[in-house]
């Protein structure tokens, strides 16, 4: 199945989680903050940081509508892919960005070759322009949104009230990698993803246009140590302690 991404709120893996008692937090959640506000909660950090998992997982706490927006660059790379484009041609790369559909579930999407194309095909300032808007209005979205990324709170949604930088070491995300790689049958090599990781932290750091960089008003969680969970329960705490600052 095959769809435009911006017809769908969650596609980020997750469905879009607004059950009974998630909304009846999030109805707290809005009774406690001025009627105006919207949530915009941004999340950023490097390749296999745990950034996606905490992302799904504070979009179910607070019931908003989560957009994983790794899976659009990866979206242009692998119709590039399928087409047998050059990615080493920007104009090339900029035509497969018209129409952009694509089923988020899709495993091909994060097969390696896609993941090594959308990492060097993000780098082009036209691409990032041609799938800024579709992201900033899903930030703009009534209620808030939880986006993940690489430059969600420096670039697609400056004012968000609350950003999360994760991060982990480069070895530490290689391991979870490797597991990830493992469970979808697709055996590698320790030293092969590490270096993997580490071109790809070069290339999204050392890029000209939106690099990976934290925000100044940023909260690093650093999730070398932790497990999903506590990861998970961290991100949650830490949000709320921001809204409760605000
Ligand atoms: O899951 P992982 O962190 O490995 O990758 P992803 O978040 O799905 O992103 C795939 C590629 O898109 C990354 O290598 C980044 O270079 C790029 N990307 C980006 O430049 N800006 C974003 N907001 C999201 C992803």
């Amino acid at each position: 199945m095959t769809f435009v991404a911006d017809q769908r709120p969650a596609f980020g893996g997750a469905p879009c989680h607004r059950d009974m008692a998630l909304s009846k937090r999030r109805n707290k959640m809005a009774r406690d903050r001025a009627p105006t506000d919207n949530l915009v909660i941004a999340v950023d950090g490097p390749a296999a940081s745990g950034k996606g998992t905490i992302a799904r997982a504070l979009a179910r706490h607070f019931g908003l509508p989560h957009m994983d927006t790794g899976l659009l660059y990866r979206a242009v790379a692998l119709k590039l892919w399928r087409w047998g484009g050059d990615p080493g041609n920007e104009f090339e790369t900029l035509r497969a960005c018209n129409d952009l559909g694509f089923a988020p579930d899709d495993p091909e999407l994060r097969s390696e070759p896609v993941s090594k194309i959308a990492s060097s095909i993000s780098a082009y300032p036209t691409v990032r322009a041609a799938l800024l808007e579709r992201q900033q209005a899903f930030a703009r979205q009534p209620g808030g949104a939880v986006l993940d990324g690489r430059d969600i709170g420096t670039v697609i949604a400056p004012d968000a009230a609350v950003k999360l930088f994760v991060t982990a070491s480069a070895e530490v995300r290689a391991q979870r990698r490797m597991r990830e790689l493992m469970a979808r049958g697709m055996p590698a090599h320790y030293d092969d993803v590490l270096g993997d990781i580490r071109s790809r932290d070069e290339r999204d750091s050392g890029r000209a246009v939106a690099p990976l960089r934290q925000a100044e008003d940023a909260i690093l969680l650093d999730t070398s140590e932790l497990d999903v969970d506590q990861a998970i329960a961290e991100a949650i705490r830490l949000v709320e302690e921001r809204i409760a600052a605000a």
